[in-house]
């Protein structure tokens, strides 16, 4: 790793060396965003610096403990998790996650407070901006992907909130009521792939209980799951304010508590040692834990140093030059890799689609967010950006002219309210309409205020603003070529409108670049190849956590288990506005020889795939190659196909490459309720190889020795089990012989001594119960 650690940081000499109250004091926050430091005779503990993340660096510029979100040093503010969840792409989410490790070393952090792995549940979480997807494959990939990126500058990630944390409403208290194989399947998985895929320097634990218990002092989660079974060995840090009973947390294994609690819990500590209740040892796992992210922070340390030299007035500015404008051309790239074109509709007697726009006579744009985006959301995410481009000043760059441009609504915050003081939403839109009606083509830039969406708070609609449809109805009565692009941090229904609009794009909150990324795309400059990292549902009522979000009383039931996402809606073959996966572009693409090879059994199974993609089209352009793995028959009820792999693949016109994806045994497994780990079921999975989740290009039957799953029988074993056991099968054959169909399937479901003292299977008493049981044992 490209850092250097401390010279002489001996962890284990400074444990030994350290008195009970100096380890319980290096288990709190000194302040809002620093480890304490110890200096005294021969121990010599720096103090390192934690700031938020996740898509840019908000270090406060005012010192200390203050809880506001105060101004911060100006950062990159790259596009959100929404927007880089929907690239697919890990080189690209790499580069960003080493641009947000540089701007965090120049700014003297030793940890950069993300990214969030936290599973898309529902589209009205206020915090869905920041988490990448609503399925476990893609976001832990991703997260994997920003955090590698993150490490290789000296600077350590800090994955969060760990974990089923997917609500802001009552977050601080809220139990999430979920069962262990939707917890190990969909909502820990995310964070599984992403520590093994990275192994973050630190992990924040989330506000909210799971199953009864706080994640700050879940011993399961923090220390059974997360380092027995998973082997990772980094630094649990609080979320700000997440601790309840600190003692219990120490013992449960959270290593550090955030923010300072002004040395309360710090005596609860000591005083819990002192009186026995505590181990000592349980602190000195924690200390050890908290001094390895100190001694990892070399980089960070020379640069605190510089700065602290630097004068007071300038404490905690940067000091390592950071190439501010090559990272604003990144977010850019990345602002453009990270939105969707939805919809690209053949308009006019040419039925040419109005994307790309053809040339700029004629183009006006419409909508305050052209001019006034809006790039990020609202809370501790919240970066002071370095620049903004506008989709407005950006068109005026690329055409060297001004676009016409009304802005046809007002927000409630931000700039353009002073712009247009007595605008009137009447006003507002009539200057629009006449804009639209001498124009060729719209370019109508709508999405959801600042105050819809943000962490702290959830919504409790997914549509857009009234007197935005309102506008976008009026403009279609002058103008049929309307092309609309959506900021919004989270899913926004599009079924009351989009009949008006044959052009979409779903830009996201794209960061301080958006305007240029989305100017990129709009004029052809670069082929869309974003795909939805989540499915946009035809209605709110559609989505499977509708009736059981945010919950009630202090409590979640996550009752539609692991059908989150597009493993609802695929299971009922319900209609969705735009499936998971899905994402169109100024190109064609054909993917043709897929294969898929299983070898191995159970837990050593793998599965191979290859398949060629080819861009037929005349663009250069990037295709998804999404790999979905499904198992037809299971003893537990399973998802139609699940996502296991993907790959994207940019190609120039005419190329083709061929892909080939390597998947373990959890590609094929289940967490097995009763058994408690992870099993592969033996028999015929479906491999589905395709650009979304209802578009597939090629499926390939595969079949999979599993591992034997039969378990000895009881005498409440059912006659269906003693018939489907391989010892006993032949037997429970020659007991139903004489059975017709109904009568069959109704003995199946009942209990082997039911049958017996019912005298409803000749020839089954208890005596031949127990020698049936004895060899389902052999
Ligand atoms: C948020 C975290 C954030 C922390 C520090 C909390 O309220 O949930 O994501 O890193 O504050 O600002």
């Amino acid at each position: 790793m490209a850092h250097s650690a401390l010279p002489a940081f001996d962890i284990e000499h400074t444990l030994a060396q350290l008195t009970l109250e100096e380890k319980a004091s290096l288990l709190s926050g000194s302040d809002f965003w620093h480890i304490p430091a110890i200096d005294r005779d021969g121990v010599h503990v720096p103090s390192v610096m934690l700031a938020d993340g996740p898509h840019g660096v908000r270090k406060q510029k005012a010192a200390g403990g203050e809880a506001a979100l105060s101004e911060s040093w100006p950062a990159t503010c790259f596009p959100t998790a929404a927007a880089l969840g929907s690239t697919w792409d890990t080189d690209l989410v790499t580069r960003v996650g080493k641009a947000l490790g540089r701007e965090s070393r120049a700014l003297g952090l030793t940890v950069l407070l993300g990214p969030g792995a936290n599973i898309k549940r529902d589209p009205r979480c206020g915090r869905n901006f920041e988490y990448l997807s609503e399925d476990p494959v893609l976001s832990g990939d991703l997260a994997a992907a920003l955090i590698n990126g993150i490490q290789s500058q000296g600077v350590g990630a800090s994955l969060k909130h760990f974990a089923a944390n997917n609500q802001e409403s009552d977050r601080m208290r809220v139990s999430a009521e979920v069962d262990e194989r939707t917890l190990r399947e969909i909502y820990l998985a995310s964070f599984e792939r992403a520590v093994k895929g990275s192994n973050p320097w630190t992990i924040m634990c989330s506000y909210n209980k799971i199953n009864g218990t706080y994640s700050s002092q879940n011993r399961w989660l923090l220390t059974d799951v997360l380092r027995d079974q998973w082997g990772w060995d980094g630094m649990v840090v609080s979320d700000w304010g997440a601790t309840r009973d600190r003692v219990a947390g120490v013992a449960a294994g959270l290593d550090l508590e955030m923010p300072s609690t002004g040395g309360r819990t710090t005596a609860l500590v000591i005083e819990a040692v002192q009186n026995g209740t505590l181990d000592e040892t349980l602190v000195d796992i924690a200390v050890r834990n908290v001094l390895t992210l100190v001694s990892k922070s070399g980089a960070a340390q020379d640069a605190a140093k510089d700065t602290a030299d630097a004068g007071a007035s300038t404490a905690g500015a940067p000091t390592t030059p950071v190439d501010h404008a090559a990272h604003h051309l990144l977010a850019r790239e990345a602002a453009a890799a990270g939105a969707v074109l939805l919809r690209n509709e053949p308009v006019g007697p040419d039925a040419i689609p109005l994307l790309p726009l053809k040339d700029r006579d004629g183009v006006a744009i419409i909508g305050e967010f052209a001019r006034t985006p809006r790039y990020q959301g609202a809370g501790s995410s919240q970066v002071n950006p370095t620049e903004i481009t506008s989709a407005l000043d950006a068109f005026a760059d690329a055409w060297g002219t001004a676009i016409p441009f009304a802005p046809g609504f007002a927000l409630a915050e931000g700039p353009q309210t002073d712009a247009t003081p007595d605008a009137t939403p009447d006003a507002l839109r009539d200057e629009a309409v006449a804009i639209a009606s001498a124009a060729h083509t719209v370019v109508v830039f709508l999405g959801l205020p600042a105050a819809a969406e943000s962490e702290g708070y959830d919504r409790d609609h997914i549509s857009l603003p009234a007197d935005q449809l309102a506008l976008l109805d009026a403009l279609a009565m002058v103008n049929e070529r309307i092309v609309v692009v959506l900021s919004n941090g989270s899913a926004v229904t599009l079924s009351e409108w989009q009949h008006h609009a044959p052009a979409v794009i779903e830009a996201w909150l794209s960061g301080q670049a958006g305007g240029g990324g989305i100017v990129d795309l709009l004029t052809g400059v670069t082929s869309p190849s974003g795909r939805l990292a989540e499915t946009l549902p035809v209605r709110l009522e559609d989505v499977p956590s509708f009736g059981a979000f945010p919950g009630e009383l202090g409590t979640v039931r996550y009752g539609e288990g692991i059908f989150v996402g597009y493993r609802h809606y695929d299971l009922r073959d319900a209609p969705v506005a735009y499936p998971f996966g899905f994402g169109l572009t100024y190109t064609t693409f054909t993917i043709d020889d897929v294969e898929a090879v299983a070898k191995g059994s159970g837990a050593d199974a793998q599965v191979t795939v290859t398949a060629t993609v080819t861009n037929t089209g005349h663009r250069k352009g990037a295709e998804v190659v999404q790999v979905y793995i499904g198992d037809p028959e299971s003893v537990v009820a399973r998802p139609v196909r699940e996502l296991k792999g993907f790959a994207r693949v940019a190609l120039e016109p005419g190329e083709s490459r061929a892909v080939t994806l390597e998947l373990d045994s959890r590609a094929l497994a289940y967490w097995h309720p009763t058994l408690e780990r992870w099993t592969v079921e033996g028999g015929t999975f479906t491999v589905e190889v395709g650009t979304s989740s209802r578009d597939i290009a090629a499926t390939i039957s595969i079949e999979v020795e599993g591992e034997d799953l039969s378990s000895p029988l009881s005498e409440l074993s059912t006659m269906g089990e003693l018939r489907a056991h391989p010892a006993t099968g032949a037997d429970g054959e020659r007991l139903c012989a004489g059975l017709d169909a109904t009568m069959l399937s109704m003995v199946d479901d009942f209990p082997l001594v039911v049958l017996s003292d019912f005298g409803m299977i000749p020839g089954l008493g208890r005596e031949e119960i127990a020698e049936l049981i004895k060899k389902s044992k052999a």
